[in-house]
């Protein structure tokens, strides 16, 4: 591995201590009870996020996840902004296209708009770049532009700003289906981008993060982790193409999905937080790599994960299916980080 791409992890009790050291965010170390002092903050944007969730062999998992969304909206008397659907949206056959039946009971009904009124915006995992029968790819665009739905998708990668009206943060939604290690972008009923939109995309990416900062956050989210704990592991296409942009440009935050667990991983000197939710509905992963090793978290368990943004600082949740809180941490646009649960 080339040495400037080599990493330092930051394990769970280091990172404690750090967060210690911060005397200005150290109140955050003794905040009681569930910690979740933000939820109620009336300034504060607030995003849900899931990934790996149209499964297809049973919805049990998926509707337990859901309903534990809806149940710590209430509870919380969030104001869902967005949804954040992190990719592998479907799994199996989607029978019919835009019109299969699916759409309704996995995604309408499944995460309901009297509960989230509010536009899901959605990335393209492996499981959706399939022909089964024709390109799922193909559907999941055409939904978006047909009829009423909240479900958005403009294309393969875009840029959306949050929350639209005075936006805090800049997302760039990433393409991560790289083509295969032969350099085919085909194999079977599973396809890739190809070779060309793959390049295509580095230099749009490239060109958006050169852009002036117009909000005090800028994250990217793709299906595929850069780095995991879990058993898809480092991606070395990402590391090599996506990585050094992210610390060039300072980017403060990755989300991905693709590994069915729930992560959050820091290295030493790397100005990007990496989390990733990936516990939707489909069956659960073992993690490869311990997070006390490499941390600050990681878990093998169902759930969501919810991002709150104010001018000052973002927070980012885990959380099961009962709505409980699992992980949390702060981040300052400086880039200061406190773990407070
Ligand atoms: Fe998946
Ligand atoms: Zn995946």
């Amino acid at each position: 591995m080339n040495t400037s791409i080599a990493h330092v992890a930051v394990t769970r009790r280091r990172f404690l201590r750090q967060t210690f050291a911060f005397s200005a965010l150290a109140a955050f170390g003794s905040v009681p009870g569930m910690a979740a002092p933000e939820v109620s903050d009336e300034r504060a944007a607030e995003l849900l996020m899931i990934g790996d969730w149209g499964y297809d062999r049973n919805h049990a998992a998926q509707s337990g996840v859901a309903e534990g969304m809806r149940k710590y909206r209430e509870e919380h008397r969030l104001r869902t902004q967005a949804l954040l659907m992190l990719g592998d949206n479907w799994y199996g056959a989607l029978d019919g296209g835009v019109h299969s039946p699916r759409w309704q009971t996995q995604f309408e009904q499944m995460y309901p708009a009297e509960a989230f009124d509010c536009p899901a915006y959605a990335i393209l995992g492996n499981h959706d770049y399939q022909h089964w029968p024709d390109s799922k790819v193909g559907a999941e665009l055409e939904y978006a532009n047909i009829g009423k739905t909240r479900w958005f998708m403009p294309a393969r990668w875009y840029r959306f700003a949050f929350p639209e009206a005075s936006p805090l943060i800049t997302f760039l939604a990433l393409d991560s289906n790289m083509p295969f290690a032969d350099g085919s972008a085909t194999h079977g009923v599973n396809f890739t981008l190809t070779p060309q939109q793959q390049a295509e995309q580095l230099s749009w990416l490239e060109s958006e993060l050169e852009r002036p900062r117009t909000t005090p956050f800028l994250a990217v989210m793709g299906h595929h982790p850069v780095y995991s704990d879990g058993p898809h592991g480092d991606h070395p296409v990402l590391m090599r193409d996506w990585d050094p942009l992210f610390r060039k440009y300072k980017v403060d935050l990755y989300l991905a999905g693709h590994d069915h667990d729930l992560q959050h991983l820091e290295f030493e000197g790397h100005p990007t937080s990496f989390f990733l939710s990936g516990g939707g509905g489909a069956d659960l992963y073992d993690l490869k790599i311990d997070p006390s090793e490499r941390g600050p978290y990681g878990q093998k368990i169902y759930g969501f994960s919810h991002l709150s943004v104010t001018p000052k600082q973002m927070m980012l949740r885990h959380l099961d299916s009962d709505g409980r809180i699992l992980h949390a941490f702060t981040r300052t646009p400086e880039g200061k980080i406190a773990i407070v649960t």
